[in-house]
């Protein structure tokens, strides 16, 4: 008999699925018709305040979180697309590799705020991947790595790219529901971004 304590506690993230078969299929088939402006670039759909869609943890859908980042922000030019689109992959790049979000069956949602001046990001993650939670009444916000643009960094880069380039960024503090935001101005003049080009 295993005793208990070599059991590992359930993981309430993963949901038992029956197996279905592995397919290939256009990614355009995966999005429903009611949220397909959403990912097809084009500016002149740009009207909207929010937009959130959530993501399966496949990294086979990467392409799809580029395209619903590039397509919230087709009302820009292309620099401002290009920065959005780096930041906002960033945001999901952490929640596949460091919350629960990048197990099998996981997801995260990424909302769009569209305001008069920039962007609005937020990644909602199914919480830390150690199962960490953080008690009730407290918060433990993300800190960068200080070294994390150092040339020779190799991990560290992401929070400290988005401290570097976002106008303002942070997180709820929360390890068990993660959500972590970023606002991006569309005015770049005094952006690292463009002092840098
Ligand atoms: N969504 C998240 N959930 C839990 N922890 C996070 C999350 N995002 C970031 N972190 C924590 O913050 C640390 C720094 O993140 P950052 O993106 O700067 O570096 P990294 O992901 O470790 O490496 P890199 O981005 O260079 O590949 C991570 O190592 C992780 O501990
Ligand atoms: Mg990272």
């Amino acid at each position: 008999m295993v005793p208990m304590s070599a059991v590992p506690p359930r993981d309430p993230g993963i949901i038992d699925l029956p197996p279905l078969p592995q397919a290939t299929l256009p990614l355009w088939d995966l999005v429903p018709a009611r949220a397909r402006h959403y990912f097809h670039h084009d500016p002149d759909r740009g009207a909207y305040t929010t937009r959130r869609y959530e993501f399966g943890s496949s990294l086979e859908l990467l392409p799809l979180v580029r395209a619903f980042l590039n397509t919230c922000a087709a009302h820009r030019d292309a620099d401002y697309r290009h920065l959005f689109t780096l930041l906002g992959s960033e945001l999901v790049n952490n929640a596949l590799t460091h919350s629960r979000s990048g197990r099998p069956h996981g997801r995260y949602t990424l909302t769009c705020r569209r305001r008069s001046s920039g962007l609005h990001l937020t990644c909602t993650d199914q919480g830390d991947v150690s199962g960490r939670t953080t008690p009730a009444g407290e918060t433990h916000p993300l800190v960068p790595d200080p070294r994390g643009l150092d040339f020779e960094a190799e991990h560290g880069r992401g929070l400290a790219m988005l401290d570097a380039l976002a106008t303002g960024w942070g997180d709820n503090g929360i390890a068990d529901l993660r959500q972590v935001w970023f606002f991006l101005a569309y005015d770049l003049t005094d952006n690292r971004w463009t002092q840098a080009a």
